[in-house]
């Protein structure tokens, strides 16, 4: 059954339905020069069969797409994100499905790797998520998924704390329920719902995405990068961008730009059946 977390996820996710591929195709990984999505997909590679739980607009799909894999999947609880998805060129095989990783639609032993990037964290009940991808994997397959850490860097934890205080006056019933379970991300969380499912512990890798630009640009990137900000009313959000500008003037390099950029970790095991 759907949980509060879940229909609030779908509603934000399909009024936005490619607010996070933009924000995650607008940094790069700090002294690598990859996308997020292309560190992931490297990892699993040379899978054949993958699966993408949290799939969203199908971002990192087509990045595995290019890479070669044979047979993609995506599941996802928003159908927004995955009309845009069916509209990738690269997706046209694809099998995208609209629901649960908690309830997947596919059979015992069929993708060589799952992954999911920034949405295994917000997974409700993630045990019976791990239950389900142990299912559909084959023996020795890969888990790896990155998560959300809780450092970010430059311009990015100054917006947070300037905006906490605005997420604190939102009224209750208008706040964010995304934030059911966190346990899935920190890797002892990981490990403590991975390892009943039959996974060895994971490997753990944490880097930088790095969002440094213009610092208009930058705003509307931290804007994005939390779903407490979609709370706030226009005065608030007038308020934060105002203080978020004058409290990073400092921070700005000789050529106007703001250092900005968010802490993530990339979590990685194989299945030991
Ligand atoms: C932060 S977005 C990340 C989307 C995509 N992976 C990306 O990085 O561009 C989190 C995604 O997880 C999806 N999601 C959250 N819980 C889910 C669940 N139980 N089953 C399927 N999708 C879920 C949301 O709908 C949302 O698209």
């Amino acid at each position: 059954m759907t949980s509060a977390a879940e229909s609030y996820l779908r509603e934000y996710h399909d009024r936005k339905p490619d607010a996070m591929s933009v924000l995650i195709e607008s940094g790069r990984v700090t002294g690598d020069g990859r996308t997020s999505y292309e560190v992931l997909a490297d990892r699993v590679a040379p899978a054949r069969r993958v699966l993408d739980l949290g799939c969203g607009d199908g971002a990192l799909l087509a990045v595995l797409a290019r890479r070669g894999a044979e047979k993609l999947a995506g599941v996802d609880l928003s159908s927004g994100q995955l009309d845009l998805a069916r509209q990738r060129p690269e997706l046209a095989g694809a099998e995208l499905h609209h629901g649960r990783a908690q309830e997947l639609p596919f059979e015992d032993d069929s993708y060589d790797a799952v992954v999911s990037h920034m949405a295994f964290m917000l997974m409700d009940n993630p045990e019976a998520v791990a239950a389900e991808i142990a299912r559909v994997l084959v023996a020795r397959g890969a888990f790896a998924a990155v998560v959300g850490g809780p450092e970010s860097t430059g311009a990015t934890p100054v917006f947070l704390e300037l905006a906490r205080p605005l997420f604190r006056e939102v009224p209750e019933e208008r706040q964010a329920t995304y934030t059911a379970e966190r346990r899935t991300s920190n890797r002892e969380g990981i490990d403590e719902v991975l390892a009943p499912a039959g996974f060895a512990p994971v490997s753990w890798e944490p880097y930088e995405i790095d969002l440094t630009g213009e610092p208009e640009e930058v705003w509307t990137l931290c804007c994005e990068s939390y779903y407490s900000t979609d709370t706030l009313d226009d005065a608030q959000l007038a308020r934060l961008r105002s203080a978020f500008l004058a409290e990073t003037e400092h921070l700005r390099t000789a050529d106007g730009r703001l250092p900005a950029g968010l802490c993530v970790d990339l979590a990685q095991t194989e299945l030991l059946k």
